[in-house]
């Protein structure tokens, strides 16, 4: 099923990791997020967790002209474009909630380990837990800094994030 096709809205397992990670003690209130065809649902959930500055990408033209005549919601900030060109905005939680495999990203895992705060989400079905696993955390010097949770979508899907600096403190 293509991207723009999905509905986000009525896929339970993920609400369910996206209330562990959002629900967590935090730093930054703002967020940079991937909002998906299913945007204004996206943003109330956003809205409820706290967050207050939405600034969210997005590089498919049709899902952007879907999110610009749906999204009610004031204050979110949409932009068209691939969001892997702007991962060093500081003061900004990530929510990279990406559709693909992790192969998509690997070149910018880099820069994406810098970020304070963020989650990540990949599909599973070219590339397998195991070697999503072994890619994420290649260079890693402190894996402890990260949690991970794996459900099932359209397909198998694992969400990596960074733990509150209180849950891995010893
Ligand atoms: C899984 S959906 C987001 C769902 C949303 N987070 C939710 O919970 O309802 C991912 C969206 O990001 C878009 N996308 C994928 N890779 C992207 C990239 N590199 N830059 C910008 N948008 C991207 C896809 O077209 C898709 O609309």
């Amino acid at each position: 099923m293509r991207a723009n096709n999905k509905n986000y809205v009525i896929a339970k397992e993920k609400k369910i990791r996206q209330y562990v990670i959002f629900k967590q003690k935090r730093k930054n209130n703002n967020i940079i997020c991937l909002g998906g065809p299913n945007i204004e649902n996206y943003v109330k959930e956003l809205r409820s967790f706290g967050f207050n500055q939405i600034i969210s990408y997005e590089r498919d033209v049709k899902v952007f002209v879907k999110q610009i005549s749906e999204l009610k919601s004031k204050n979110v900030c949409l932009k068209q474009g691939d969001i892997r060109s702007n991962l060093t905005i500081s003061n900004y939680f990530y929510d990279l909630d990406f559709c693909s495999t992790i192969l998509c990203v690997k070149e910018f895992l880099p820069q994406i380990h810098k970020i304070e705060e963020f989650s990540i989400t990949f599909s599973l079905r070219r590339c397998s837990l195991k070697d999503t696993i072994k890619i994420f955390f290649k260079g890693i010097t402190d894996p402890t800094r990260y949690s991970y949770t794996t459900y099932k979508d359209t397909a198998a899907m694992v969400t990596f994030y960074t733990l509150n600096q209180k849950n891995y403190e010893i």
